[in-house]
């Protein structure tokens, strides 16, 4: 990663410390104070034109294909859309199995979101080094009565580790970042903590993948679900493929009580003077769309929109308001690819009001951006008195000294994605027992029976799903039962959103606007307020231009 700096400008490309599609432009002041930001996706996606002339019932199989890390969300969000189109019903028992594969992807998302896309943006390994193991075990119960794998033993074994990787000149995952930035505040013992954890979690990743395989067959990419149910049904019946699941749950919410959360708490107390300054909070409009089903009429989460933080006036989402506009991506209005090169010093063209500088497309709710995602729905079940979300943020409050105002910053929207794991991981196990109440009344069923000759040749259809990064919507239009239309906005798409001719900035914009950069070489503070956001740019990447022109050069530079 480096910066092209001209004058005014810190050019960061890419951002991602994985999936790097992603561009940040800031133009700071004398005294280093951000006054305009533009985020640009730099890849094109096209799963879209794949999908054109398609089979409806193949839909779910290839936009999964959009990403590799959303998978689940994707093949999910494009069946549920083509059996809206054609109004089909699943049984209960199939929505069941759908939810549990979608919650353990909520789990193994956050988890994998803060410690191996964000953690290091707060924790630096070289001061880790640095820490005694006996002082950090007794750092860690002041942020839970029961810290995970607190023992002398274990830190040393994790600082012999991080020695053995620095000895040998080969960092792995702990390259390219800016290390000593003074932007990093842990002690050296809260360092251990937290990159302990960020090793854990690499064992935490595999385990949590086999509870999605569970029902999806195989993750990524899981192939279980088909338009009017899921295939799964000897997985449902097996007592011991819920007990695996369940185990492998249970597991995780040790891992998210004991330390996400914990660590989450920890940097709350470090950090607690930017997030009373409101470091990275954006306009205060957030959009939820609900869903998944709790108990008869109560759902996990609540439907809402807010604007500017006025969460007396909650609106009911209507998706009849959802509008997607392209003046400032690089399409033309039919929709086809209309690229213009940057500024002859690398920078985007963004000077004038309708100048193009991005592939990801401008969604707007009746007008206006919107963020969403965890903080969105977090906020939003709590100011509508959602009981189960209530008592775990209010926790978190208390335990923090914070007030509910102050999730809306940087590290009060990680803390919400911790918040919102550990009610998860209580649903998940409500959502099993009446899977096996079903089945123990002998229902059994898993699919809807339809014939697809005698369904409608030409329908729509939408799907709008909470899913771990935030809102997913699908939408198809099929004629002569073949797919015409087809179009994906993904999480990233609502909070990544271009400005558009009502020059509206969006959530990662607008978060950026005011903040102090220490150093213009080392923007650490950009970087932490937009991988707060969790960005998966992956969601709007996949055909690079069929000439083979060269859309962007990456500038990644290793140790
Ligand atoms: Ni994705």
């Amino acid at each position: 990663m480096s910066n092209l700096a001209n004058k005014k400008k810190i050019v960061i490309d890419p951002i991602t410390r994985i999936e790097g599609h992603l561009r940040a432009e800031v133009e700071v002041d004398d005294n280093g104070i951000v006054q305009e930001a533009w985020v640009s996706g730099q890849l094109f996606r096209g799963i879209e034109t794949i999908l054109k002339g398609r089979d409806p019932r193949d839909a779910g199989l290839m936009a999964g294909r959009i990403c590799g890390v959303c998978t689940n969300s994707h093949f999910r969000g494009a069946i549920t859309c083509v059996e809206d189109a054609y109004s089909i019903e699943i049984p209960k028992n199939a929505d069941i199995i759908r939810d549990l594969m979608a919650m353990a992807l909520f789990i193994q998302d956050h988890v994998v979101h803060f410690y191996h896309l964000h953690s290091l943006d707060f924790a630096d390994v070289t001061s880790a080094l640095k820490a005694d193991a006996k002082t950090a075990t007794k750092e860690a119960p002041k942020y839970t009565k029961n810290p995970y794998r607190n023992s002398v033993a274990h830190y040393e074994n994790v600082l012999a580790k991080l020695t053995k990787f620095v000895e040998s000149g080969k960092l792995g995952p702990f390259a390219n970042a800016y290390w000593g930035h003074c932007e990093y505040r842990l002690s050296p013992e809260q360092n251990l903590i937290i990159i302990s954890h960020y090793l854990d979690a690499l064992k935490f990743q595999t385990e949590i993948s086999k509870a999605v395989a569970i029902f999806g067959g195989k993750t990524p990419h899981p192939q279980s679900l088909v338009v009017g149910g899921v295939t799964s049904v000897a997985d449902m019946l097996n007592p011991q493929r819920l007990n695996d699941y369940l185990f492998i749950m249970k597991e995780a919410k040790e891992f998210v009580e004991r330390a996400y959360l914990a660590d989450m708490k920890l940097i709350s107390k470090v950090y607690r003077g930017e997030i009373k300054a409101g470091i990275g909070r954006a306009n205060g409009n957030f959009m939820c769309v609900g869903g998944y089903e709790f108990e008869g009429e109560r759902r996990l989460f609540c439907n809402g929109v807010v604007y500017g933080h006025d969460f007396a006036n909650i609106e009911e989402f209507d998706p009849s308001k959802v509008t997607e506009e392209v003046d400032r991506a690089w399409y033309d209005e039919n929709d086809e690819i209309c690229y213009t090169d940057l500024n002859e010093d690398g920078t985007l063209k963004t000077e004038k009001n309708d100048d193009k500088y991005s592939w990801i497309k401008a969604p707007r709710y009746d007008g206006k951006t919107v963020e969403t995602g965890p903080l969105a729905r977090v906020l939003v079940s709590y100011h509508k008195g959602n009981d189960l979300i209530k008592s775990f943020v209010d926790e978190f409050l208390k335990d923090t000294d914070l007030d509910v105002m102050d999730l809306s910053t940087t590290v009060g929207r990680n803390a919400a994605r911790a918040i919102e794991s550990l009610y998860i991981c209580e649903y998940i196990f409500k959502l099993v027992s009446r899977l096996i109440q079903n089945i123990k009344y002998y229902d059994t069923d898993t699919w809807a029976k339809y014939d697809f000759e005698k369904l409608p040749k030409s329908t729509k259809g939408a799907a709008f799903l909470e899913v771990p990064r935030g809102v997913l919507v699908h939408l198809v239009e099929v004629d002569d039962a073949k797919i015409k239309n087809y179009s994906v906005m993904a999480p990233t798409t609502w909070n990544a959103t271009p400005k558009n001719l009502d020059g509206l900035r969006g959530a990662y914009e607008e978060a950026l606007i005011g903040i102090s950069v220490a150093d213009r070489e080392k923007p650490l503070e950009v970087l932490r307020i937009i991988h707060s956001f969790d960005p998966c740019l992956a969601c709007a990447v996949h055909i690079i231009d069929t000439k083979g022109k060269e859309l962007s050069r990456y500038k990644i530079k290793t140790i």
